[in-house]
């Protein structure tokens, strides 16, 4: 098994790792980490996407518990609890702990796109169509959410290397692959 087939999830806390974190150059914002073949395989797909006709940049990578406590707090806030639940893990349960987990915003003219605010938008297909050349999977599918435990987000893209291609092709999410093998 290789090394980034880590599971995480509602009932898997995000284990101890040595991943190595690397700076991503994000129009979107500063400070944007995330482990080392993750950060290369991302530069990659953003490359074939801008052939396309589009840009996409890092909006959120690796996040510490604190950080995702920070984020659970603010969504809560602002969207409820029954929301937050849905699309925010709680904090030392999100793939962003490790490092493999990217969100992609848009930038379109001078406007950025983030999360809900692509919806539809051809983008999101050209990155689902894709994503697995470059080690992807779009880790919380639609229709998947009663086993990944969280609602469609086109934009989470977790990094598992080659399998990505197997894990597209059969559409299965991360614990169904896993639970396979
Ligand atoms: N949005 C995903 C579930 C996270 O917070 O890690
Ligand atoms: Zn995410």
């Amino acid at each position: 098994m290789n090394k980034y087939l880590i599971l995480v999830n509602k009932t898997h806390a995000c284990p101890k790792n040595d991943f190595t974190l690397v700076p991503v150059v994000s129009d979107y914002k500063e400070n944007v980490y995330l482990e080392k073949n993750t950060a290369q395989a991302f530069t990659k797909l953003q490359a074939f996407v801008k052939k396309q006709g589009y840009q996409i940049e890092a909006e959120s990578g690796y996040r510490s518990k604190e950080y995702q406590e920070k984020v659970f707090k603010e969504v809560e806030q602002e969207k409820g609890l029954a929301h937050t639940l849905m699309y925010v893990a709680r904090p030392g349960y999100s793939e962003h702990q490790t490092g493999l987990a990217v969100d992609f915003c848009l930038k379109d003219e001078n406007d950025y796109h983030v999360d809900f605010e692509m919806e539809s938008h051809p983008v999101l297909d050209i990155v689902a169509d894709n994503a697995y050349k470059f080690g992807f999977i779009i880790r919380y599918p639609k229709g998947k959410e009663d086993i990944t435990g969280y609602g469609y987000e086109p934009w989470h893209l977790r990094y598992v290397g080659d399998v990505a291609a197997l894990i597209t092709s059969q559409n299965l999410t991360l614990e169904e692959y896993l639970e396979r093998l």
